[in-house]
């Protein structure tokens, strides 16, 4: 298979094995491009992109704009903070004002879930999900599983443990079903209070206790805290959730094997994870971040050769 099934990246939900076997094959060329002296390729030369971003990102956004240049796109980059959404101006508005000046793909983080999907059907370009809400957050598990596939060679039957804010989080829904997907094993840990009640619809166990949780897996997935997506407290305080599930050097001294580490960012050191435990060998964090460009090239590519000119 030489395209992908669908037109928009709107969660990986919608992306099939073959789909997700494509793009990890397509990053494997682009990483191997990223890591020479001469980065650029002319692959979307003539194509405009426009990021969109109502949230704020650090490495979400700073990897698609990479992306795109090495691939030679035309780019444009939106901050809602200083857009005229603050005067009132609707997204479809917005959104087909910026499309007038002859854009061709969107790339847009939204705080409200489903922002993308409204998105594709109402206007006329390729929409890729930067993250909507605690919905999906597609391409941060599709870099995600490329980064442990490059460690495990093969994602079937490992054993993937997501720790955290699961309610809260748009990496946890999509890393499910990418890693599902896949034919990994996954499960989750962290408060009963910020687990969600749809995952049993998932099949996915939720073990409450952190010693068993990590006794069980091969690689942990480590998420922060949402405060700012809680209306209401879920859990006493940092510094207890720190106590029950911050993965540390002592908890991490009581498992029998050695994990690989992973966390999506920004982290909250101390809380979620020990700086000793982000900073050593077995974290994976920074290599996460370098597949993002790889990842995101190879999706911005496949979508890309979909704009007919
Ligand atoms: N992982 C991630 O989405 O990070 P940012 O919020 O910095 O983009």
């Amino acid at each position: 298979m030489n395209n992908l099934s669908v037109n928009h990246l709107l969660g990986i939900k919608n992306l099939n094995k073959e789909d997700i076997n494509l793009i990890f094959k397509t990053a494997d060329n682009f990483k191997k491009i990223i890591n020479q002296p001469i980065k650029k390729v002319p692959s979307l030369r003539d194509i405009t992109i426009a990021n969109l971003f109502f949230e704020n990102s650090t490495r979400t956004k700073l990897s698609f704009e990479i992306a795109e240049k090495r691939l030679s796109a035309d780019i444009l980059n939106f901050s809602s903070s200083s857009s005229s959404v603050n005067k009132g101006e609707s997204l479809i508005d917005t959104v087909n004002n910026i499309l007038a000046m002859k854009v061709d793909m969107i790339v847009m983080r939204h705080p409200n879930p489903g922002a993308a999907l409204f998105l594709s059907k109402n206007v006329n370009a390729k929409i890729i999900n930067a993250g909507d809400g605690s919905h999906e957050h597609p391409t941060q598990a599709l870099l995600d599983a490329y980064s442990i596939k490059e460690k495990l060679n093969d994602l079937r039957n490992k054993n993937v443990l997501i720790l955290g804010d699961i309610m809260h989080s748009r990496v946890a829904l999509s890393n499910i079903y990418c890693l599902q997907k896949l034919g990994a094993n996954v499960k989750v840990c962290g408060p009963s209070s910020l687990v969600p009640k749809y995952l049993n619809l998932l099949n996915i166990e939720h073990i409450p206790d952190l010693e068993l949780a990590l006794n069980w897996c091969d690689v942990v997935n480590v998420l922060r805290i949402q405060l700012e997506r809680q209306d209401v407290q879920y859990i006493p305080s940092l510094r207890e959730y720190a106590m029950t599930y911050g993965v540390n050097k002592n908890i991490l001294s009581k498992i029998k094997k050695n994990k690989i580490i992973m966390h999506p960012g920004p982290i909250n050191r101390g809380v979620e994870l020990s700086s000793d435990v982000a900073d050593s060998d077995h974290s994976i964090v920074l290599d996460q971040v370098e597949n993002g460009v790889a990842i995101r090239m190879a999706i911005l590519y496949l979508l890309g050769r979909k704009i007919k000119k």
